[in-house]
C-alpha cells in the first residue's frame, strides 16, 4: 500500500481528491473531458491490468465542479480471475488519499418486471451472492472495523440528491436493490424469479465489493446502475453483451448529465 500511495502521490504532487467515482460498462467516457492526470493501472504498483472490453483501466485525477476528484476508468470484475481483494484493493487506496464520498456506477439487468432498459436506478441496498466477501483476511484497523456494520451502505441524502436531480433532467429514475453475482455467465430465468424473490430488483457482476469495502472505510456511497437489458427470462429472448454495451452506449449521456448534476450540488 504504501508503495502504491508513494507512486499515486508522486504523479499527482499535492492533489488531494475527496470525490470518488467507478465508471461501470459504457460510461467511461466521463473521464475524457476531464483535465489532470491520468495513470494507467498497469503503470501502479498493487494495481491490476484490467481486460474487459470497453473499460479503459486509468485513474484520472482532476477539478469536477470544482471538487478534487479521482475517478477509475475501468473496474475489475471478480469473473476476470482476481482475488477478491484485488478488485476492491483501488478503493482502499482511494481513502489513504482522502477521498470520503464514492459515486459507484454500472450496468445491470432488470429483476423488477417494472423497469426497462433504458432506467436509472439508484441502489438503496445491495445483496451479496458472489460467494465471497472482500474482507475476508487479515483486518487492516487503520481503515475500518473487523466486524463492520452495514445497515446503510448507500447514504439516503446523495441517493435522493440523484433522484432529485435525475427527475429535473427529465430521466426515467428508479430505485431499489443490487444483487451481485459472480459472473460471467448471466444468470438462468430461475435464478431470476430467485433474485426477485428474495427482494433484487436488479442484477449485476460489480458494485457490491466496492460499495462494501467503500462503507467498511466510512465513505458516504452513492450507486447508480444503467438498466441495459431485461434480465434473463423477463423477455423470452437470449442475452448478450452486445446488448448490454449497446444500451449503456445509449443512455451514456442522460447517465453523465446525472453524475455532472450530482456531482455540482454534492
Ligand atoms: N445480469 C448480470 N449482469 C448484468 C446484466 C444481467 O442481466 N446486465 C448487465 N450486467
Amino acid at each position: 500500500m504504501k508503495e502504491t500511495i508513494d507512486y499515486i502521490q508522486n504523479k499527482i504532487k499535492t492533489f488531494k481528491p475527496k470525490l470518488g467515482i467507478i465508471l461501470g460498462s459504457g460510461l467511461g467516457d466521463f473521464a475524457d473531458n476531464i483535465e489532470g492526470v491520468r495513470i494507467k493501472y498497469s503503470d501502479i504498483p498493487g494495481f491490476e491490468t484490467s481486460t474487459v472490453a470497453g473499460h479503459k483501466g486509468q485513474l484520472v485525477f482532476g477539478e469536477v465542479f470544482g471538487k478534487n476528484t479521482v475517478i477509475m476508468q475501468g473496474r475489475y470484475h471478480f469473473y476476470e480471475g482476481y482475488h477478491i481483494s484485488r478488485i476492491v484493493y483501488p478503493v482502499k487506496v482511494m481513502k489513504k488519499l482522502g477521498v470520503d464520498t464514492l459515486i459507484i456506477t454500472n450496468a445491470a439487468g432488470s429483476v423488477n418486471k417494472k423497469y426497462n432498459a433504458g432506467d436509472l436506478m439508484i441502489i438503496t441496498d445491495h445483496i451479496n451472492l458472489m460467494g465471497v466477501n472482500p474482507l475476508i483476511g487479515e483486518n487492516d484497523s487503520s481503515l475500518g472495523d473487523r466486524f463492520p456494520d452495514m445497515s446503510e451502505i448507500y447514504d439516503h441524502t446523495l441517493a435522493a440528491l440523484a433522484q432529485k436531480k435525475g427527475k429535473e433532467l427529465g430521466l426515467s429514475m428508479r430505485k431499489g436493490v443490487y444483487a451481485a453475482m459472480s459472473g460471467p455467465s448471466y444468470e438462468t430465468p430461475a435464478e431470476i424469479n430467485m433474485l426477485r424473490i428474495v427482494g433484487a430488483d436488479a442484477v449485476g457482476m460489480s458494485t457490491v465489493p466496492e460499495a462494501l469495502v467503500a462503507n467498511y472505510c466510512s465513505m458516504r456511497v452513492l450507486g447508480i446502475s444503467c438498466i441495459t437489458n431485461s434480465a434473463a427470462g423477463v423477455h423470452p429472448s437470449r442475452l448478450c453483451h452486445s446488448e448490454v454495451v449497446e444500451t449503456a452506449e445509449k443512455i451514456k449521456d442522460s447517465f453523465m448529465n446525472l453524475l455532472m448534476a450530482v456531482i455540482e450540488n454534492i
